[in-house]
Protein backbone atom coordinates (compact mmCIF):
# COMPACT_ATOMS: atom_id res chain seq x y z
CA UNK A 1 0.00 0.00 0.00
CA UNK A 2 1.45 3.49 -0.97
CA UNK A 3 0.23 6.80 -0.05
CA UNK A 4 0.48 9.87 -2.20
CA UNK A 5 2.50 12.57 -0.59
CA UNK A 6 0.24 15.86 -1.33
CA UNK A 7 2.45 18.61 -3.02
CA UNK A 8 2.52 22.20 -2.15
CA UNK A 9 0.01 21.42 0.96
CA UNK A 10 0.57 24.00 2.91
CA UNK A 11 0.56 26.99 0.17
CA UNK A 12 -2.47 25.76 -0.62
CA UNK A 13 -4.21 25.80 2.29
CA UNK A 14 -2.61 29.03 2.91
CA UNK A 15 -3.99 30.21 -0.75
CA UNK A 16 -7.75 29.06 -0.28
CA UNK A 17 -7.82 30.47 3.56
CA UNK A 18 -10.17 28.13 4.26
CA UNK A 19 -13.83 29.45 6.50
CA UNK A 20 -15.85 27.22 8.59
CA UNK A 21 -18.83 26.31 7.20
CA UNK A 22 -18.10 27.16 3.40
CA UNK A 23 -18.34 24.49 0.55
CA UNK A 24 -14.58 23.57 -0.53
CA UNK A 25 -14.40 21.73 -4.08
CA UNK A 26 -11.20 19.22 -4.26
CA UNK A 27 -11.70 18.37 -8.01
CA UNK A 28 -8.86 16.23 -8.00
CA UNK A 29 -9.28 13.94 -4.86
CA UNK A 30 -6.53 11.58 -5.80
CA UNK A 31 -5.37 10.19 -2.49
CA UNK A 32 -7.48 12.58 0.17
CA UNK A 33 -4.74 14.25 1.66
CA UNK A 34 -5.84 18.12 0.24
CA UNK A 35 -9.43 16.86 0.93
CA UNK A 36 -8.45 16.08 4.96
CA UNK A 37 -6.63 19.14 5.16
CA UNK A 38 -9.36 20.76 3.55
CA UNK A 39 -12.33 18.92 6.25
CA UNK A 40 -10.22 20.12 8.98
CA UNK A 41 -9.69 23.35 7.89
CA UNK A 42 -13.54 23.69 7.94
CA UNK A 43 -13.30 23.62 11.59
CA UNK A 44 -16.32 21.36 11.80
CA UNK A 45 -19.04 23.32 9.83
CA UNK A 46 -19.44 23.30 6.14
CA UNK A 47 -19.88 21.31 2.78
CA UNK A 48 -16.47 19.57 1.03
CA UNK A 49 -16.86 18.16 -2.46
CA UNK A 50 -14.30 15.54 -3.32
CA UNK A 51 -13.93 14.68 -7.22
CA UNK A 52 -11.53 12.26 -9.34
CA UNK A 53 -12.02 10.56 -12.67
CA UNK A 54 -10.72 7.47 -10.92
CA UNK A 55 -13.74 5.16 -9.45
CA UNK A 56 -10.72 3.42 -6.95
CA UNK A 57 -9.53 6.89 -5.31
CA UNK A 58 -13.20 7.97 -4.28
CA UNK A 59 -13.16 4.61 -3.14
CA UNK A 60 -10.01 4.74 -1.17
CA UNK A 61 -10.85 8.29 -0.30
CA UNK A 62 -14.43 7.63 1.00
CA UNK A 63 -13.05 4.23 3.20
CA UNK A 64 -10.34 6.50 4.76
CA UNK A 65 -12.60 9.88 5.05
CA UNK A 66 -16.11 9.03 5.82
CA UNK A 67 -15.36 7.02 9.31
CA UNK A 68 -13.94 10.17 11.00
CA UNK A 69 -15.84 13.35 9.33
CA UNK A 70 -17.29 15.54 12.17
CA UNK A 71 -21.05 15.10 11.84
CA UNK A 72 -21.28 18.82 11.22
CA UNK A 73 -19.24 18.80 7.35
CA UNK A 74 -21.65 17.44 4.76
CA UNK A 75 -18.79 14.77 2.12
CA UNK A 76 -19.74 14.66 -0.97
CA UNK A 77 -17.45 12.16 -3.21
CA UNK A 78 -18.45 11.42 -6.55
CA UNK A 79 -16.71 10.00 -9.39
CA UNK A 80 -16.51 12.09 -12.72
CA UNK A 81 -14.11 14.65 -14.55
CA UNK A 82 -13.70 17.71 -13.39
CA UNK A 83 -15.08 18.97 -17.18
CA UNK A 84 -18.39 18.59 -15.51
CA UNK A 85 -17.84 20.51 -12.46
CA UNK A 86 -21.33 22.50 -13.01
CA UNK A 87 -22.87 19.35 -13.60
CA UNK A 88 -21.55 17.58 -10.67
CA UNK A 89 -22.36 20.74 -8.29
CA UNK A 90 -25.75 21.38 -9.79
CA UNK A 91 -26.55 17.82 -8.65
CA UNK A 92 -25.90 18.10 -5.00
CA UNK A 93 -27.81 21.44 -5.34
CA UNK A 94 -24.77 23.80 -4.99
CA UNK A 95 -24.76 26.58 -6.98
CA UNK A 96 -21.84 28.96 -5.91
CA UNK A 97 -18.56 27.41 -3.72
CA UNK A 98 -15.91 29.56 -1.59
CA UNK A 99 -12.98 27.60 -2.56
CA UNK A 100 -11.29 25.19 -5.55
CA UNK A 101 -8.48 23.21 -5.77
CA UNK A 102 -6.94 21.38 -8.84
CA UNK A 103 -3.61 19.20 -7.64
CA UNK A 104 -3.23 17.78 -11.30
CA UNK A 105 -1.68 14.93 -13.18
CA UNK A 106 -1.48 11.26 -11.74
CA UNK A 107 -1.67 10.08 -8.30
CA UNK A 108 0.79 7.43 -6.55
CA UNK A 109 -1.95 4.93 -7.25
CA UNK A 110 -1.56 5.39 -11.08
CA UNK A 111 1.99 4.83 -10.82
CA UNK A 112 2.31 2.34 -8.35
CA UNK A 113 -1.07 -0.06 -7.88
CA UNK A 114 -3.43 0.60 -11.23
CA UNK A 115 -1.51 -1.80 -13.46
CA UNK A 116 -2.88 0.74 -16.36
CA UNK A 117 0.54 1.12 -17.76
CA UNK A 118 1.80 4.70 -16.30
CA UNK A 119 5.73 3.30 -15.53
CA UNK A 120 8.27 2.86 -17.74
CA UNK A 121 9.62 0.48 -14.84
CA UNK A 122 6.99 -1.91 -15.21
CA UNK A 123 5.51 -4.41 -17.81
CA UNK A 124 2.26 -3.83 -17.47
CA UNK A 125 -1.00 -3.07 -20.73
CA UNK A 126 -0.93 0.01 -22.42
CA UNK A 127 -3.77 1.87 -20.80
CA UNK A 128 -2.54 4.98 -19.16
CA UNK A 129 -5.92 6.04 -18.69
CA UNK A 130 -6.89 8.06 -15.15
CA UNK A 131 -9.94 6.91 -15.27
CA UNK A 132 -10.86 2.47 -15.13
CA UNK A 133 -11.17 1.60 -18.71
CA UNK A 134 -14.45 0.88 -18.52
CA UNK A 135 -15.28 4.85 -17.85
CA UNK A 136 -12.48 6.00 -20.15
CA UNK A 137 -13.85 8.43 -23.13
CA UNK A 138 -11.03 8.47 -25.79
CA UNK A 139 -8.27 6.10 -26.74
CA UNK A 140 -5.81 4.10 -24.78
CA UNK A 141 -1.65 4.37 -25.31
CA UNK A 142 -2.03 1.45 -26.83
CA UNK A 143 -4.29 2.55 -29.66
CA UNK A 144 -2.40 5.87 -30.26
CA UNK A 145 1.07 4.10 -30.62
CA UNK A 146 0.13 1.42 -32.60
CA UNK A 147 -2.62 3.06 -34.98
CA UNK A 148 -1.63 7.18 -35.03
CA UNK A 149 0.39 7.96 -38.07
CA UNK A 150 3.99 8.40 -37.26
CA UNK A 151 4.05 12.05 -38.32
CA UNK A 152 1.07 12.55 -35.30
CA UNK A 153 3.34 10.48 -33.18
CA UNK A 154 6.29 12.69 -33.97
CA UNK A 155 4.65 15.73 -33.53
CA UNK A 156 2.86 14.93 -30.14
CA UNK A 157 5.95 13.91 -28.52
CA UNK A 158 7.55 17.22 -29.60
CA UNK A 159 4.48 18.93 -28.63
CA UNK A 160 3.73 17.75 -24.95
CA UNK A 161 6.67 15.82 -24.15
CA UNK A 162 9.13 18.39 -25.79
CA UNK A 163 11.60 15.12 -27.14
CA UNK A 164 14.35 16.30 -28.84
CA UNK A 165 14.40 12.95 -30.34
CA UNK A 166 10.29 12.73 -31.14
CA UNK A 167 11.08 11.89 -34.91
CA UNK A 168 13.28 9.08 -34.57
CA UNK A 169 11.12 7.65 -31.81
CA UNK A 170 8.21 7.63 -33.92
CA UNK A 171 9.67 6.28 -36.94
CA UNK A 172 11.33 3.37 -34.66
CA UNK A 173 7.51 2.40 -33.22
CA UNK A 174 6.03 2.71 -36.78
CA UNK A 175 9.35 0.19 -38.11
CA UNK A 176 8.42 -1.97 -34.83
CA UNK A 177 4.89 -2.29 -35.17
CA UNK A 178 4.74 -3.43 -38.15
CA UNK A 179 6.10 -6.69 -37.27
CA UNK A 180 3.58 -7.10 -34.14
CA UNK A 181 1.41 -4.24 -31.77
CA UNK A 182 2.97 -2.61 -29.17
CA UNK A 183 1.04 -3.63 -26.71
CA UNK A 184 2.63 -3.15 -22.88
CA UNK A 185 4.99 -0.07 -21.42
CA UNK A 186 7.75 -2.26 -21.34
CA UNK A 187 8.23 -2.95 -24.62
CA UNK A 188 7.43 0.34 -25.39
CA UNK A 189 10.00 1.83 -22.51
CA UNK A 190 12.34 -0.80 -24.06
CA UNK A 191 12.03 0.33 -27.99
CA UNK A 192 12.74 3.75 -27.12
CA UNK A 193 15.91 2.94 -24.64
CA UNK A 194 17.21 0.94 -27.87
CA UNK A 195 16.29 4.22 -30.09
CA UNK A 196 17.97 7.22 -28.12
CA UNK A 197 20.76 7.80 -26.50
CA UNK A 198 20.77 8.01 -22.45
CA UNK A 199 20.79 11.47 -21.33
CA UNK A 200 21.37 12.22 -17.53
CA UNK A 201 19.12 10.86 -15.24
CA UNK A 202 16.21 11.34 -16.95
CA UNK A 203 14.66 7.57 -18.26
CA UNK A 204 15.09 8.55 -22.07
CA UNK A 205 11.27 7.21 -22.17
CA UNK A 206 10.02 9.86 -19.44
CA UNK A 207 9.01 12.41 -22.22
CA UNK A 208 7.23 10.26 -24.37
CA UNK A 209 4.93 8.16 -21.73
CA UNK A 210 4.45 12.24 -20.35
CA UNK A 211 2.98 13.11 -24.10
CA UNK A 212 0.67 9.91 -24.49
CA UNK A 213 -0.54 9.92 -21.17
CA UNK A 214 -1.73 13.87 -21.54
CA UNK A 215 -2.92 13.04 -25.04
CA UNK A 216 -5.17 9.93 -23.42
CA UNK A 217 -6.78 11.76 -21.22
CA UNK A 218 -6.90 14.64 -23.11
CA UNK A 219 -5.61 16.72 -19.95
CA UNK A 220 -4.96 20.40 -21.25
CA UNK A 221 -8.97 20.57 -22.96
CA UNK A 222 -10.38 19.12 -19.63
CA UNK A 223 -7.95 21.80 -17.64
CA UNK A 224 -9.25 24.69 -19.73
CA UNK A 225 -13.14 23.57 -19.44
CA UNK A 226 -12.60 22.81 -15.31
CA UNK A 227 -10.78 26.03 -14.80
CA UNK A 228 -12.83 28.34 -16.85
CA UNK A 229 -16.41 26.77 -15.06
CA UNK A 230 -14.64 26.61 -11.24
CA UNK A 231 -13.88 30.41 -11.79
CA UNK A 232 -17.98 31.06 -13.00
CA UNK A 233 -18.74 28.84 -9.86
CA UNK A 234 -16.59 31.20 -7.02
CA UNK A 235 -18.82 33.02 -4.91
CA UNK A 236 -17.49 36.74 -4.26
CA UNK A 237 -14.13 36.72 -2.86
CA UNK A 238 -14.05 32.93 -3.69
CA UNK A 239 -10.81 31.72 -4.55
CA UNK A 240 -9.53 29.07 -7.13
CA UNK A 241 -5.90 27.15 -6.50
CA UNK A 242 -4.51 24.99 -9.62
CA UNK A 243 -1.13 23.12 -8.90
CA UNK A 244 0.34 22.11 -12.57
CA UNK A 245 3.22 19.85 -12.87
CA UNK A 246 3.91 20.28 -17.00
CA UNK A 247 5.21 23.75 -18.79
CA UNK A 248 2.09 23.10 -21.00
CA UNK A 249 -0.99 22.97 -18.27
CA UNK A 250 1.19 26.03 -16.25
CA UNK A 251 0.54 28.28 -19.56
CA UNK A 252 -3.29 27.28 -19.65
CA UNK A 253 -3.55 28.15 -16.07
CA UNK A 254 -1.61 31.54 -16.44
CA UNK A 255 -3.41 32.47 -19.58
CA UNK A 256 -7.45 31.40 -18.90
CA UNK A 257 -6.49 33.55 -15.08
CA UNK A 258 -5.35 36.64 -17.35
CA UNK A 259 -7.85 36.37 -19.38
CA UNK A 260 -10.35 36.20 -16.56
CA UNK A 261 -8.80 39.20 -14.68
CA UNK A 262 -9.01 41.04 -18.12
CA UNK A 263 -12.98 40.57 -17.87
CA UNK A 264 -13.52 41.69 -14.74
CA UNK A 265 -13.91 38.55 -12.85
CA UNK A 266 -11.40 39.23 -10.36
CA UNK A 267 -7.88 39.37 -9.38
CA UNK A 268 -4.38 37.06 -9.85
CA UNK A 269 -3.19 36.59 -6.54
CA UNK A 270 -0.22 34.70 -7.50
CA UNK A 271 1.68 36.65 -10.54
CA UNK A 272 4.52 34.78 -10.30
CA UNK A 273 3.71 30.61 -10.13
CA UNK A 274 4.99 29.45 -6.14
CA UNK A 275 7.61 26.86 -6.19
CA UNK A 276 7.67 23.96 -3.29
CA UNK A 277 10.36 25.04 -1.11
CA UNK A 278 13.63 22.60 -1.41
CA UNK A 279 13.12 20.72 1.36
CA UNK A 280 9.67 19.63 0.02
CA UNK A 281 11.50 18.73 -2.88
CA UNK A 282 14.05 16.88 -0.93
CA UNK A 283 11.29 14.53 0.75
CA UNK A 284 9.30 14.42 -2.19
CA UNK A 285 11.06 14.62 -6.00
CA UNK A 286 7.88 13.77 -7.41
CA UNK A 287 7.20 18.14 -5.98
CA UNK A 288 10.14 19.44 -8.33
CA UNK A 289 8.20 20.78 -11.32
CA UNK A 290 5.12 21.76 -9.17
CA UNK A 291 3.65 25.77 -9.79
CA UNK A 292 0.56 26.67 -7.81
CA UNK A 293 -1.66 29.81 -9.21
CA UNK A 294 -4.17 31.01 -7.34
CA UNK A 295 -7.08 33.48 -8.80
CA UNK A 296 -9.73 35.30 -6.62
CA UNK A 297 -12.99 36.09 -7.49
CA UNK A 298 -14.19 39.47 -7.52
CA UNK A 299 -14.98 40.54 -4.00
CA UNK A 300 -18.64 41.91 -5.32
CA UNK A 301 -19.52 39.67 -8.17
C1 LIG B 1 -1.96 14.52 -8.23
S1 LIG B 1 -3.38 13.60 -7.89
C2 LIG B 1 -4.18 14.50 -6.61
C3 LIG B 1 -3.60 14.25 -5.26
C4 LIG B 1 -4.38 14.86 -4.11
N1 LIG B 1 -4.32 16.30 -4.10
C5 LIG B 1 -3.89 14.31 -2.78
O1 LIG B 1 -3.63 15.12 -1.87
O2 LIG B 1 -3.78 13.10 -2.65
C6 LIG B 1 -4.39 13.96 -9.27
C7 LIG B 1 -5.73 13.22 -9.31
O3 LIG B 1 -6.55 13.92 -10.26
C8 LIG B 1 -7.33 13.00 -10.95
N2 LIG B 1 -7.76 13.61 -12.21
C9 LIG B 1 -7.02 13.84 -13.32
N3 LIG B 1 -7.77 14.42 -14.27
C10 LIG B 1 -9.01 14.58 -13.74
C11 LIG B 1 -10.23 15.14 -14.22
N4 LIG B 1 -10.33 15.65 -15.46
N5 LIG B 1 -11.29 15.16 -13.40
C12 LIG B 1 -11.21 14.66 -12.14
N6 LIG B 1 -10.09 14.10 -11.64
C13 LIG B 1 -9.00 14.07 -12.42
C14 LIG B 1 -6.43 11.79 -11.13
O4 LIG B 1 -7.21 10.64 -11.33
C15 LIG B 1 -5.63 11.79 -9.81
O5 LIG B 1 -6.21 10.90 -8.89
Amino acid sequence: MTSHPPVLLQEVLRALAIQPGSTVVDATLGGGGYAEAFIAALGGEGTLVGIDVEEAAVKRVSRRILPTAPAGVRILLRRGSFRQLPEILTREGIEKVDAIAFDLGLSHFHLRESGRGFSFLRDEPLLMTFAEPQHHHGPTAAEIVNEWPVGELAALFRRYGDEPYAQRIARAIGNARKARRIVSSKELATLIEQTVPRRGRLHPATRVFQAIRIAVNDEFAALEAGLRSAIRLLRAGGRVAVVSFHSGEDRIVKAIFREAAHHGLGVRITKKPVVPRPEEIASNPAARSAKLRVFERKKRV
